[in-house]
């Protein structure tokens, strides 16, 4: 399969790779640092699973970064199978992107909505294909 997920550079996201990675899947991946996307990429050479793998500097709280991921994407000339929207942060201290909005809503729900909606009116995911969102139970103690 076809993949693309956000934040697969750490926790749930990295860990969801290797697995990717294990059975043969072709992945299609955001970083935003660059010692996290050093990580990962020295586990991808240690297994020799370059050919495997796509990095896309793409921070998702940013709709022009979201535009280039999926310009991108397009050239690639390929109907995904998958998308696993999943890059998601929790702040303490308030910020705001480039846009004003503020960035938890902005990384968490905008920026996956953003991305899925334009992969689509691209048809850029196999008409059979998934999309995944990774949530959280936090919503329910607010
Ligand atoms: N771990 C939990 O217990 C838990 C519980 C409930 C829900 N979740 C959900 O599970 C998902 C993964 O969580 P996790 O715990 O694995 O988080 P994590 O360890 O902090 O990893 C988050 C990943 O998202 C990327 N990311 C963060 N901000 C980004 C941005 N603006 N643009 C693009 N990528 C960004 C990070 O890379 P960079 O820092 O380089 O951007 C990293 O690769 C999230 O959606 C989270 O809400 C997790």
């Amino acid at each position: 399969m076809h993949i693309i997920l956000t934040g697969g550079t750490d926790g749930i996201g990295f860990s969801a790779v290797k697995q990717f990675l294990k059975m043969g899947h072709s992945l299609h991946l955001t970083y935003r640092s660059i010692n996290k996307l050093k990580k990962l990429h020295s586990f991808i050479e240690s297994k020799n699973l370059g050919k495997l793998v796509f990095f896309y500097k793409c921070d998702i709280s940013e709709p022009d970064n979201i535009n280039y991921f999926v310009s991108e994407l397009s050239k690639k000339k390929i109907a995904f199978d998958c998308l696993i929207n999943n890059a998601g942060v929790i702040l303490f201290k308030k910020s705001f992107n480039s846009r004003g909005l503020e960035k938890v809503f902005a990384i968490n729900h905008l920026g996956s909505f953003y991305l899925t909606k334009l992969l689509l009116e691209k048809k850029l995911i196999h008409a059979n294909g998934k999309i995944i969102n990774v949530g959280s139970s936090a919503h329910q103690k607010s």
